[in-house]
C-alpha cells in the first residue's frame, strides 16, 4: 500500500499535469492567432506530452492501491502581449513542475517507497530535459526573434516538432 502523504502527492499530480496541458494548449492558441503556427504546433505537441504525464500517473496510483480523484483544473487565463512571454512563462513553470516532482519524491524517499522513487526517476529526467527545451526556445528567441526573417525561420523550426509518445512503461 502507498502511504497516505505519497498517495495524495501522487494524485495531485495528475491535476497539476493537466493544468500543464491546459497551460499550453492556451499558449498553442495565442499563437496560432498571431500567425505563427509553428509556435502553436510546438506547444500543441507540449500539451499532448503533459496528458501523457497525467496518465501515467493516474496508472502508477491506480496499479498500486491509490485512489484517483479528480479536482477542478484551474483556467490558464494568460494574456501574452510579446511573443517572448509565454518562453518564459514555460520555463519557470517547468522549474515549478519539477520542485512538485522532487517533492513527491522527497516524500517517497522518507517512508523508503522504493517503487515509487523508481517510477519518478523517469520525471526526475524528464525534467531536466523540459527546462533544458524551454531554455534553449528563449535563447533562440532573444538571438533570432526580433528579425522577420529569423522569427519566420524559428517558427518553421518549431512547426517541425513532431510527437513522440513516453518511454515509460508502468
Ligand atoms: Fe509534465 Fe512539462 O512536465
Amino acid at each position: 500500500m502507498l502511504d497516505a502523504k505519497v498517495s495524495e502527492l501522487l494524485n495531485n499530480q495528475i491535476n497539476k499535469e493537466f493544468y500543464s496541458a491546459y497551460f499550453y494548449l492556451d499558449m498553442s492558441n495565442y499563437y496560432e492567432e498571431q500567425g505563427l503556427s509553428g509556435f502553436a504546433n510546438w506547444f500543441k505537441i507540449q500539451a499532448q506530452e503533459e496528458r501523457d504525464h497525467a496518465m501515467l500517473f493516474m496508472t502508477y496510483l491506480q496499479n498500486n492501491g491509490g485512489k484517483v480523484t479528480f479536482d477542478t483544473i484551474d483556467a490558464p487565463n494568460k494574456e501574452y502581449k510579446e511573443f517572448i512571454e509565454p518562453l518564459k512563462e514555460t520555463l519557470n513553470h517547468e522549474r515549478y513542475v519539477t520542485s512538485l516532482i522532487h517533492t513527491i519524491y522527497d516524500a517517497a524517499y522518507s517512508v523508503k517507497d522504493f517503487r515509487t522513487m523508481q517510477f519518478l526517476d523517469w520525471f526526475v529526467k524528464e525534467q531536466g530535459e523540459e527546462e533544458k527545451n524551454a531554455d534553449d526556445i528563449i535563447k533562440k528567441f532573444t538571438l533570432f526573434g526580433s528579425d522577420a526573417k529569423g522569427l519566420y525561420s524559428l517558427d518553421t523550426e518549431m512547426g517541425a516538432r513532431v510527437y513522440v509518445a513516453p518511454t515509460l512503461a508502468i
